[in-house]
């Protein structure tokens, strides 16, 4: 295995790979060792440093500051802090930063907590879903989802706590930094009326790696005075990173990339390796490549502390990759693109791209959503180059052809538009935008996603004839869950089983509940150990069992590693039940137990399916099945599933049985069409 299939590419500085490779005596004084240096010290060196005065100056003499920036250069732990310094924060006020992603709001939240001095929680905290690490008196920077920030403007549309508005890595334009943008630019719109008379003070930032920021001046220019936004580009300190592309695509860009970052270890000095693939399996199958290969590492060469990121993982296990390699060690992280922007992880010199992206996409017609793998754009596959280049020049090792780079397209489109609408119509409806058309969406999402949502909101009683919403309708909107389970803890009153549908709720919020090693000897015990739980009826009652049990041993670690399940995620869930909880005993929904029957419980999970993304189809052999989610990229998977009868369905929502009857053929086309096996992760079987 040697690298000599590569050839450089043109994207980098030009220097050969020798060179780069030469070129690391520069690592040592480039990328001083944390530890040596002072926290204040490190603070200045940051180049986002020189631009605190203008900065300031800019956020208090404008509405909307627009901040441009390298990924590395500050942004996020630092704008906040400044903020924070100049007295934004006085009288009470909170300065919110807003991240897409969870693992960005926690591990940056820490990182702040400690450059100032306190501990999380206190001056500065996180709050993400089911997760509020904030105090409401003492907190004065929040970090915090996008998701949760705008379920705030749902119960404060003034959100008269912040005094700054950072709406941070904005270029990915998530479904909720989309929604919370509109949601701002109607402030900002009548920022000369009430609310800025109400409100003199909130200002808003917008924060983005990528150099186009004109988009966002133009959108929150447009319709107001040119006085109220601006722009700052904060110039970036970047090394040289080199490019290296393969000549030929790879049939296996999993094996591939365990293969360059196994040869980088024995060929280059210093430097930890991230590589970028696309979901959970890759990552594992990638670091099961790695693992095997350990124990033929000739001596002299560097350890390696293999390490995965992704959303899957619980905080703590997220916040591992963060932690500096022991001494002989190099650090691999095989990581989605979690690594890309959000998160910056110190010390990372060679970047491996395996050149696609995990999207999920929705079908409004089939309300089939999917995960499928497609390649990244250009403006991607820049950025993931760029963090080889942060603390020291690098080297970005393409798993694909020059030729493949030249052909990408610029960017992704957002979240908006390829996502189930359901959910964000109903919230924005309950913030009392009712014309949807006249909300200024930064891209407005397809016409058809937003009439099927707004059917089945109708069609499940949550918006009236007249486009308002009901009184169920706003208070599922209230609930910090999607539509359909929010519907399915509603639906419990009539069916009597509140108690049950409630832990089911809660459990299907909780990602891997069962630790199933592949595999092996203890694999197997795993699996029979998880089938004890198994209910016949599917996976819904398998995960009901599963709670039960943990709660009638004690809530235990030990007995959860004796029985094949997460102690966190079954603590998370638990915790969970009880906010959930709170929620059902506010709307006067009972909490009562079906006692056993099954049945009924089954009747009211299939209000779960409509009108959600969570979907049903056919099982292949006797019948219908509900589940609550669809991944589909090489093979589908299934995601916790309960079987149904078919009538129960027809009769709870009179759909006219042609519609029903079409609806049923199209799904049914489109999977035989796939060859699809259906399998079920929870309850193991292939279906
Ligand atoms: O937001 P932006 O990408 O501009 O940068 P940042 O996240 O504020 O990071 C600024 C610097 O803080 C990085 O260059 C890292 O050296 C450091 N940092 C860290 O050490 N640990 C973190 N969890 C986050 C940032
Ligand atoms: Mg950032």
């Amino acid at each position: 295995m040697s690298l000599t299939f590569w050839k450089p590419g043109t994207a980098g500085p030009g220097s050969t790979l020798d060179r780069a490779t030469e070129s690391e005596g520069n690592v040592v004084q480039s990328a001083p060792n944390h530890s040596a240096y002072s926290i204040q010290a490190q603070r200045e060196r940051l180049p986002i440093a020189k631009h605190r005065e203008k900065l300031m100056y800019c956020v208090e003499m404008y509405g909307v500051t627009i901040v441009v920036g390298q990924t590395g250069c500050g942004k996020t732990t630092q704008l906040p802090q400044y903020l924070f310094e100049c007295g934004w924060a006085a009288d009470g006020h909170v300065i919110a930063c807003t991240q897409p992603r969870r693992v960005a709001a926690t591990s940056v939240a820490g990182r702040v907590a400690s450059e100032i001095g306190c501990s999380l929680g206190e001056e500065v905290g996180y709050t993400i879903r089911f997760e509020d690490v904030s105090d409401k008196e003492r907190t004065r920077i929040r970090y915090m989802t996008d998701g949760m920030l705008f379920r705030e403007t749902l119960l404060d549309p003034l959100l008269s706590r912040y005094s700054v508005i950072m709406i941070d890595e904005a270029h990915e334009r998530s479904l909720y930094t989309d929604l919370l943008l509109g949601v701002l630019k109607k402030h900002v719109n009548l920022l000369c009326s009430a609310i800025r008379r109400k409100r003199p003070s909130l200002r808003l930032i917008v924060s983005s790696a990528t150099l186009d920021a004109t988009s966002f001046l133009e959108y929150f220019t447009s319709g107001t005075s040119p006085e109220e936004a601006t722009v700052v580009s904060l110039e970036g300190r970047m090394y040289p990173v080199e490019v290296a592309y393969l000549q030929e695509p790879t049939p296996d860009y999993v094996r591939k990339a365990a293969e360059v970052a196994w040869n980088i270890n024995l060929e280059h000095g210093r430097g930890d390796i991230l590589i970028f693939l696309t979901g959970r399996e890759e990552i594992d199958r990638c670091l099961e490549e790695l693992a095997e290969l350990l124990p033929t590492l000739p001596r002299g060469a560097s350890r390696l502390t293999l390490l995965a990121l992704h959303a899957g993982l619980t905080t703590e296990e997220q916040l591992r990759v963060f932690e500096p390699a022991e001494q002989g060690f190099r650090k691999v992280i095989v990581a989605t693109n979690i690594a890309e922007a959000s998160v910056t992880i110190d010390g990372v010199k060679f970047v491996i791209d395996s050149g696609f992206v995990k999207i999920r996409t929705y079908n409004p017609t089939t309300f089939l959503a999917s995960l499928s793998t497609v390649p990244v754009s250009l403006a991607s596959a820049t950025q993931r180059a760029g963090r080889a280049g942060r603390t020291s020049s690098g080297i970005c090792y393409r798993l694909y052809p020059a030729s493949t780079f030249a052909s990408l397209s610029r960017t992704i489109p957002p979240e908006i538009t390829r996502t189930d609408m359901t959910t964000p119509i109903l919230q924005l409806k309950s913030l009392g935008i009712d014309d949807l058309m006249k909300f200024e969406w930064v891209s407005a999402p397809p016409a058809e996603s937003v009439l099927r949502a707004l059917e089945g909101l109708v069609s499940a009683g949550m918006i009236s004839d007249n486009g308002r919403l009901t009184v169920v309708g706003e208070q599922v909107a209230e609930c910090p869950v999607e539509v359909g389970v929010a519907r399915m803890l509603f639906s419990s009153k009539e069916f009597k089983c509140g108690e049950e549908i409630l832990t089911i709720a809660a459990m299907t919020s909780v990602q891997d509940i069962f630790v199933i090693p592949d595999g092996g000897a203890q694999g197997a015990i795993a699996e029979l150990e998880r089938r004890k739980f198994t209910a016949e009826e599917g996976d819904h009652l398998t995960l009901l069992n599963a709670y039960n049990a943990f709660k009638r041993y004690g809530q235990s670690s030990s007995w959860c590693k004796s029985h094949a399940l997460s102690f966190r995620a079954m603590s998370r869930a638990v915790s969970i039940r009880s906010q959930l909880k709170k929620y059902m005993v506010r709307f006067g929904l009972p909490i009562e137990s079906c006692e056993g029957d099954a049945k009924r419980l089954r009747q009211c999970l299939i209000l779960h399916v409509h009108p959600t993304s969570v979907l049903f189809t056919r099982k292949a052999r006797t019948g219908w099945v509900i589940f609550h989610e669809l991944e589909e990229t090489k093979k589908t998977q299934i995601r916790i599933l309960t079987e149904i009868e078919p009538d129960w369905y027809v009769f709870k929502y009179s759909i006219a049985n042609d519609d029903f009857h079409s609806f049923r053929i199209q799904l049914q086309c489109r999977l035989l069409d796939h060859g699809h096996k259906y399998q079920s992760r929870h309850n193991g079987a292939t279906r």
